[in-house]
């Protein structure tokens, strides 16, 4: 069997599970192992961190979001849950006692809690886009042909994972688990109620091709082992077309997979019970990768929106919402205005891996001036056989997908007029910089601060996935004061900013050090269901309600080419930012939902642009002035 079944996760984690797994063999070339794991043993593994140091952390953490008396009642529920004795102790030392038992008390708990249980949409709710920069596409030809480059860059980037060729990240000095590289290609998510379940496909030789709404299987190694020529893969890609003009297009079941997971898990049921739809749906559960050649766009303009929905929810018009399977880890999207980049399913990987095969892609594919060389193999239609309860499913699901689609703003920004560079000529911390830039912004546009949630890897530790860090701070609601005072001074205003960006720094020092809150709060509830122990009144707190209502969904995914990371807000009244940060520009990828009333994209946009600017103006300002 080529696919692994990973559903008792508490067992067997899929970074586990693979760490046992003998090396893929791809290709025909002999096989020498790179140092890409060379480090694995030198991880420590996730500590549990201190309880009483954790809830002093907290209690500075809520007191943006409370007011005096809010926050006597939760000092007092605090002062319980560490009493010596009292059940936080108990807690505490249950998950210590999990910690020396398992690789990583965490990752399994949290695969489950934050994924496989998740039963929200993938779509939108869970799955990021990533839009990397837009190529020019004359007709279908230059769009297939850079699909098929698209496709032999991550065949080349599987075999540097396969055979371990990666260098090892480092972090600082310590190095990182690599072991989500091996997680990305060939996994896929399959809907179950009440956990979704994952499968890797270790030694899959073939993609799959969404193509109106129809899908294929291609072979893209030889009977040898070795990647087909990337006229070969063009040549499967023609030979697509022809077949779908000729028989039309696809029922559109790919749409399922948007849906509520509960809804999609049943549809997947009924789906699965004709035997050509189970063989259908194997052959898509085992691809390396979905590459989706999507349809025309029926609006092309704005370029900034119309490529943010085609990548996130298949175009705003649902275009090509048919034309993806989002269960798959890995989702290529190439459009043929130009509009390419890839969905993927977030379940088996953090960030920074999708954007390590992103940005390898970006660099090696290219419009290929060849023409089509036969291939040994023909693609093969993956048929499905469509029973009216099917067809019914199907349309719900456009519908919902539509309801969500109308709903959901987004926008992919880049400010020119600074970088990474000038922030660290400023002796300042670039990610804490642009976290305080977002906080002004939330403040200017709303005038109370925002819950910020924001991701910071937890990949020093033996399959370490993610803290949360909180960037909305004491400090930060002071800097934002500040700024907005228009009788404080430049001198006020820059110190504000320094101390505010150094408290978030080291914020997310002690996060990706292990020693956030909130993945040990998670762990202590778990805990205590597990061990049929009451949850303890502090984790109900009202502090808890309003300091992870998180208004602000923010992440750092560093690229290297002019690519971002895009996802939907994690509340109703809130927006999702992400960004990369290039040496002289930063890229942002914005959402939020139009149906709220108090959140506005377009303000928030003006409100990021006019707090970097400020920002930066003042910062200049000071220093000419010291240096008078
Ligand atoms: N003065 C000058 N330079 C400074 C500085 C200062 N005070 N503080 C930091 N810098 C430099 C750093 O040395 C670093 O230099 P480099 O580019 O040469 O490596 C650079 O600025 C960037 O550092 P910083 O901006 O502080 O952030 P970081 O790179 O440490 O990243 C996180 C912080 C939280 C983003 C990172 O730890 C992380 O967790 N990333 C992963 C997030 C993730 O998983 N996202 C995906 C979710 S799906």
């Amino acid at each position: 069997m080529v696919s692994r079944f990973l559903r008792n996760v508490s067992k067997q984690a899929i970074w586990a599970h693979q760490r046992l797994a003998p090396p893929a063999k791809f290709s025909s070339m002999a096989i020498h192992k790179g140092d890409m794991l060379s480090r694995q043993s030198e991880l420590p593994k996730l500590p549990v961190p201190p309880l009483k140091e954790s809830v002093d952390k907290y209690l500075e953490s809520v007191k943006p979001f409370l007011s005096q008396a809010e926050l006597v009642t939760t000092r007092k529920l605090a002062q319980e849950l560490v009493a010596p004795g009292g059940v936080g102790e108990t807690l505490h030392k249950l998950l210590q006692d999990r910690a020396t038992k398992t690789d990583n008390w965490l990752s399994d708990w949290w695969l489950e809690g934050a994924y496989l249980g998740y039963r929200n949409p993938v779509v939108v709710y869970s799955s990021p886009a990533m839009a990397m920069p837009r190529q020019e596409f004359k007709d279908f030809k230059h769009q297939f042909a850079y699909a098929a480059s698209l496709v032999q860059a991550v065949l080349d980037f599987k075999a540097h994972i396969d055979n371990e060729t990666m260098s090892t990240e480092v972090q600082g000095k310590a190095p990182l688990d690599m072991m989500q590289y091996k997680n990305i290609l060939g996994t896929h998510r399959e809907p179950h109620i009440p956990l979704d379940k994952l499968f890797h496909a270790r030694d899959s030789k073939h993609i799959v091709v969404a193509y109106q709404g129809n899908f294929y299987e291609v072979k893209v190694y030889d009977t040898e082992g070795r990647q087909l020529a990337t006229a070969q893969i063009l040549q499967q890609l023609h030979e697509i077309r022809v077949d779908s003009l000729e028989k039309g297009k696809g029922p559109q079941v790919g749409i399922l997979t948007t849906q509520h997971r509960d809804l999609w898990a049943q549809s997947f049921e009924n789906l699965s019970a004709h035997p050509k739809n189970r063989q259908s749906l194997q052959r898509i559960r085992d691809a390396i990768i979905l590459l989706c050649l999507d349809d025309p766009l029926t609006e092309v303009t704005p370029w900034s929106t119309v490529s943010a929905q085609q990548l996130l929810v298949g175009g705003k018009n649902g275009e090509n919402a048919g034309n993806r399977w989002c269960d798959k880890a890995i989702q290529f999207i190439v459009g043929l205005e130009g509009n390419v980049g890839l969905l993927y399913e977030h379940s088996p990987a953090e960030g920074p891996p999708v954007a390590g095969l992103l940005d390898f892609c970006a660099k090696q594919a290219s419009v290929w001036p060849i023409p089509p060389e036969q291939s040994p193999f023909r693609p093969e239609k993956l048929d499905f056989t469509i029973n009216v309860g099917i067809g019914q499913d199907i349309q719900v699901a456009r519908n919902d997908l539509k309801k969500l689609v109308d709903n959901l703003e987004l926008s992919l920004e880049t400010y020119g007029k600074y970088g990474k560079d000038f922030v660290k000529s400023c002796g300042l911390s670039p990610d804490s910089y642009i976290q305080m830039a977002i906080q002004l912004a939330f403040y200017r546009t709303h005038n109370c601060p925002g819950a910020c949630y924001e991701t910071a890897t937890l990949r020093r530790f033996l399959g370490g996935r993610t803290e949360t860090i909180r960037s909305c701070s004491e400090e930060s609601v002071r800097f934002c004061r500040t700024f907005l005072d228009n009788q404080a001074n430049v001198k006020d205003k820059v110190g504000s900013l320094r101390t505010a960006v150094e408290a978030h720094k080291r914020y997310t020092n002690s996060a990706v050090a292990g020693l956030g809150v909130d993945r040990l709060f998670f762990g202590m509830k778990r805990i205590a269901s597990e061990a049929g122990i009451q949850i303890p009144n502090f984790f109900f707190d009202k502090s808890m309600v309003v300091s992870t209502h998180f208004r602000l969904s923010t992440s750092q995914v560093a690229a290297k080419s002019r690519s971002v990371m895009f996802y939907g807000p994690l509340v109703p009244d809130g927006y999702g930012c992400c960004y990369n940060p290039g040496n002289d520009y930063i890229l942002f990828g914005l959402s939020d939902y139009k149906d709220c009333p108090t959140t506005n994209l377009d303000d928030f946009r003006s409100s990021l642009r006019d707090s970097l600017d400020q920002m930066r103006d003042y910062l200049v300002a000071d220093s000419i002035k010291s240096k008078l």
